[in-house]
């Protein structure tokens, strides 16, 4: 049931941020098959989802949504995923268009998760966007709440498991009821983009949503911008330098965020295959006690935020904000750890640092992280 839906965040591929509209089953097929390939597979990626872009705009005979050319065989497509241990994500939106242009489920709600659920769908992206102008100057957040609830009810009457996430990008504190209403997961902000500045606007922003984070329902910060990336256009590599991408895995792990690719895994280089693939990283982000990190420390010149893990110990990401080297010293007593010695692990090197006294320094290049294991 719902609940159990989601016990860690999800981990997977998503379409949007590589292909954009222009996606298409033989893309989505390229990226899967180069999942399965490179061996991602073995380190929990599991869902791979289409984002808009692959409806028709005329409903068949019989009101169900009909895939467009460059999607043959919906239900094919997910049994291929299965036949392969994936997960089959789609998207759609509950105003009459998506957010591309595309049809919407507005009015046929019951009639598209049933389709969804015939084809196999695990996953449903749910897309707020064109909503806006059936809401039109009703800005009461039962307005903002109904159509995501009219959804759950027919993804409920499903026979299969449906992960929910409601894409609305924050509005409405939609952290406080996208729970409530079916959703395993809740999109927090605006769109991301290859850019320090988005991270700084999304990633580092989610500090007040901690405590909405848990196990079957977590708070989305988008997708991750590794890799080449492009929304359909000029497919390039990410604009983050290569530190700013260690920086955001380990921020989104810290985060329980649901971990979404957003690259054309067939492209993958080997930075990113194994910036996608330390087990001991992405452990965090899957900690099942399913606590979001909190920012315990900020100064101009770095952040620190600290994630309690079930076996009790921390997952601890300190931060060069800046695009000059720094050197930050911590004592233990200002995360609010008690003890005089902590044990250390440096978790993207998968290095034991040993017992540290007092207190912990350490040299980081621009836009820098290190990512700790701190007690156990
Ligand atoms: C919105 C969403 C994106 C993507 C596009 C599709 O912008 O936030 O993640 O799904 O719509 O059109």
């Amino acid at each position: 049931s719902g609940d159990q839906l989601s016990l860690t965040p999800p981990m997977g591929w998503n379409s949007w941020n590589c292909w954009g509209v222009n996606v298409s089953q033989d893309k989505v097929i390229s990226s899967a098959q180069a999942m399965i390939d490179k061996g991602l597979t073995g380190h929990g990626w599991t869902y791979v989802n289409v984002d808009d872009g692959w409806v028709s705009p005329q409903r068949a005979a019989d009101s169900s949504m009909v895939p467009n050319e460059k999607f043959p065989d919906m239900k094919g497509l997910g049994d291929w995923l299965h036949e392969r241990g994936l997960k089959y994500g789609i998207y759609s939106s509950p105003g009459t268009l998506t957010c591309g242009g595309y049809l919407g489920s507005y009015g046929n709600e019951r009639k598209d998760a049933d389709t969804y659920a015939a084809w196999g769908v695990d996953y449903l992206k749910y897309d707020w966007c064109s909503y806006e102008r059936i809401a039109a100057s009703d800005t009461t957040l039962e307005t903002y709440v109904k159509p995501f609830r009219v959804m759950q009810t027919a993804l409920q009457a499903q026979p299969r498991d449906i992960f929910y996430n409601i894409c609305q990008y924050g509005l409405k504190d939609v952290w406080k009821w996208g729970g409530a209403n079916g959703a395993q997961s809740w999109r927090t902000t605006e769109d991301i983009e290859d850019t320090w500045e988005s991270l700084l606007q999304i990633g580092f922003q989610q500090n007040k949503l901690y405590p909405y984070a848990h196990p079957g329902g977590w708070n989305d910060p988008d997708m991750m911008i590794v890799g080449q990336v492009g929304w359909g256009e000029n497919l390039h590599p990410t604009r983050l330098t290569p530190e700013e991408q260690y920086t955001h895995v380990s921020l989104w792990c810290l985060l329980s965020a649901p971990l979404l690719i957003g690259c054309d895994l067939s492209k993958l280089d080997d930075f990113t295959l194994n910036l996608l693939t330390n087990d001991e990283v992405l452990a965090i982000d899957q900690d099942p006690l399913g606590k979001q990190a909190q920012r315990v420390l900020q100064t101009p010149a770095y952040e620190v935020w600290l994630k309690p893990l079930e076996d009790g110990s921390h997952a601890l990401g300190i931060f060069n904000m800046q695009t000059t080297t720094n050197t930050v010293s911590l004592p233990w007593k200002s995360l609010g750890l008690q003890n005089k010695q902590q044990q250390v692990r440096d978790l993207w090197r998968q290095q034991d640092l040993g017992t540290v006294k007092d207190e912990y320094s350490v040299t980081l290049p621009p836009h820098g992280v290190r990512l700790l294991k701190i007690g156990k």
